[in-house]
């Protein structure tokens, strides 16, 4: 048996109550099951599960954190800031994306657009009013198209996994923290000190990030002139930012508009992680209602 409690979660930001059930699920108060395993009967992000992907993942980490530099993020920023590769809208991006899956992700094995429509789905379910927020849903994973041919194939270590600052420390909290130590960026002065080459409360804005496709999803909705609110395109730049939304590391950096928007993308990343499971969405049944979605905050074609 499963306990739902019907009161909706429309208090952002506040903490959230679990209830154990006797099946493998907790519920949260907003009647969103949560559940404790993932497709591969592990715990969501144990990193240190004894399971086949486990070796993947670290070798993974392995690559991102040595290439991730503040040199490699900057060429790859002004690269990909171009937007000079492709044409094309928000819905067909999420079909092009569905030829993938993520090599980081220690919780999912399944065609991305099915996570991608979970995601939507689940906060639709909890925030029916927050129409922008169900799109950022749909839409936050789509810069996942940077492993397409297309976008220059780049290897996996260069689009997904956690993110973090680069031009300052690495703080401990990164998954993997020891992979650094190989990073061109760690020995040197100008970028290892607590603040690096930024000043307290900068705003993340002013603040690179590892580059991957939570970055490139935010350059091209911005640069598209979405009307998505700050904290849609705060959600879609920061949600692989597991050091500061999980951790609360960083926190030094944030600005007042930081601290407002990461009430929403707590809010939205249970979503984004648990909602990773077998549940399956009916593809057409949804599509009329995001596409409409898609209409209100974007323009018909976007340059990628
Ligand atoms: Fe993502
Ligand atoms: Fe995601």
């Amino acid at each position: 048996m499963t306990i739902v409690i019907e009161q909706p979660l429309n208090e952002v930001g506040r903490e959230e109550k679990r209830l154990v059930s006797d099946s493998h699920e907790l519920v949260l108060d907003g009647g969103f099951v949560v559940p404790e395993i993932n497709s591969f009967g592990h715990t969501f992000r144990d990193y240190d599960a004894d399971s086949e992907r486990k070796k993947t993942v670290e070798e993974f980490y392995r690559n991102n954190h040595i290439h991730q530099s503040y040199e490699f993020v900057k060429k790859m920023r002004e690269e990909y800031g171009k937007l000079n590769r492709v044409e094309m809208s928000i819905w067909e991006c999420c079909e092009l994306l569905n030829e993938f899956v993520d090599e980081s992700d220690p919780d999912i094995d399944e065609p991305q657009i099915e996570h991608l429509l979970q995601t939507a789905e689940a906060i639709r379910k909890d925030y029916p009013d927050e129409d922008w927020l169900h799109l950022t849903g749909l839409i936050h994973d789509l810069g996942k198209v940077l492993l397409h041919p297309k976008f220059g194939q780049l290897p996996q270590w260069a689009v997904v996994g956690d993110t973090f600052p680069v031009g300052c420390a690495f703080d401990k909290s990164n998954v993997h923290h020891k992979y650094f130590e190989e990073n061109p960026d760690f020995c040197n002065p100008k970028y290892n000190s607590k603040f690096g080459v930024y000043s307290e409360g900068c705003g993340l804005d002013n603040v690179l990030m590892s580059w991957g496709h939570d970055d490139y999803m935010y350059l091209v909705a911005k640069e598209n002139k979405t009307t998505l609110p700050s904290a849609g395109l705060f959600i879609i730049r920061y949600h692989s930012f597991y050091p500061l939304h999980k951790h609360g590391a960083y926190t030094h950096l944030m600005n007042e508009d930081d601290k407002e928007n990461l009430k929403w993308l707590h809010v939205f990343n249970k979503y984004d992680l648990y909602s990773k499971s077998k549940v399956r969405v009916d593809v057409e049944k949804v599509k009329p209602y995001y596409l409409s979605l898609i209409e209100k905050y974007f323009p018909a074609k976007l340059k990628w």
